[in-house]
């Protein structure tokens, strides 16, 4: 019979501790019931029957670094992810970006490239890409390799027409990929412009002159404190007039820097910096 796994609050409580002090991985602010639902798939995933049996695998450092983001970390995105999203950038964003001679563009937690990608196609369709520069960051190096393949699998890209389509998309998204046994390789244009980097928005430095910023449903990980960082770090980044596009279900409403921003769509979580 199947043993059923547990953790207790404090277990739990000590997980974040050895997380900090032996990988230097902060999930003091994830939400506990999802954190604890990751450290028991860890769990079982390591054939640990208890949680001194784990602390043990943690402790000999049987994992790496990635390893332990990855398993804790949600790392789910897709192409023209939230499409209401990018047809707004579309039909009321590019002709801001339009003026710019250089569009610098951020992407903050971009995980598997699909954000990045998915604006990408876009520009190229409005004449943009090849002006465009996409800096794409992540905490996680692993999620940023794939990001640079550019392989994604057939199946799930097949679903992703939809959502270009719905996004306004002017041509056919299988215009922009090369199909291989069941994987696709996405053309090599659209990231000719991307730049890759590991980047913590927890401790990272800002970056400069970004006209716009996506970081969409990464403030999950983050407590209160971390997200008003993050949104100040993003302030300091952007051109004045630059833009800043939030997850659905995240919010720059109640943090200080509210009144340097104005809200452009409140419920598509674009915001842009008044000066
Ligand atoms: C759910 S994915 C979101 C991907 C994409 N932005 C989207 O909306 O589809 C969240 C990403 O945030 C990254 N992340 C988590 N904490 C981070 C941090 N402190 N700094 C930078 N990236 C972080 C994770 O590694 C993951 O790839």
């Amino acid at each position: 019979m199947e043993t059923l796994l547990e953790i207790s609050e404090d277990e739990l409580a000590d997980f974040v501790q050895i997380a900090d002090n032996l990988y230097g991985l902060d999930f003091s602010g994830y939400a506990q019931e999802s954190l604890r639902r990751r450290v028991l798939r860890l769990m079982k995933i390591r054939a640990c029957d208890s949680f001194a049996t784990f602390k043990y695998v943690l402790a000999n450092h049987s994992l790496t670094n990635d390893e332990l983001l990855n398993e804790i970390t949600v790392n789910t995105t897709e192409m023209f992810r939230d499409f209401e999203v990018f047809k707004f950038l579309k039909d009321q964003v590019f002709e801001v970006l339009e003026t710019y001679p250089r569009i610098n563009i951020w992407h903050a937690g971009c995980s598997t490239g699909e954000e990045p990608i998915s604006l990408a196609i876009l520009l190229k369709e409005q004449g943009l890409l090849k002006r465009s520069v996409q800096y794409c960051t992540d905490i996680n190096s692993e999620v940023l390799e794939m990001a640079k393949k550019g392989i994604y699998g057939l199946k799930e890209i097949k679903e992703y027409s939809t959502n270009y389509i719905n996004s306004g998309g002017a041509s056919s998204l299988s215009d922009y990929y090369v199909a291989h046994y069941g994987k696709v390789k996405m053309n090599n244009d659209l990231s000719k412009n991307m730049v890759f980097t590991k980047h913590n928005l927890v401790n990272g430095t800002s970056f400069n002159q970004m006209h716009m910023i996506m970081c969409r449903n990464v403030f999950i990980y983050l407590t209160k404190e971390q997200q008003d960082r993050t949104l100040r770090l993003f302030l300091d980044s952007l051109t004045p007039r630059g833009y800043l596009v939030l997850g659905i279900k995240e919010s720059a409403m109640f943090s200080p820097v509210l009144n340097e921003l104005e809200i452009i769509n409140g419920k598509l979580r674009i915001y842009r910096k008044k000066r």
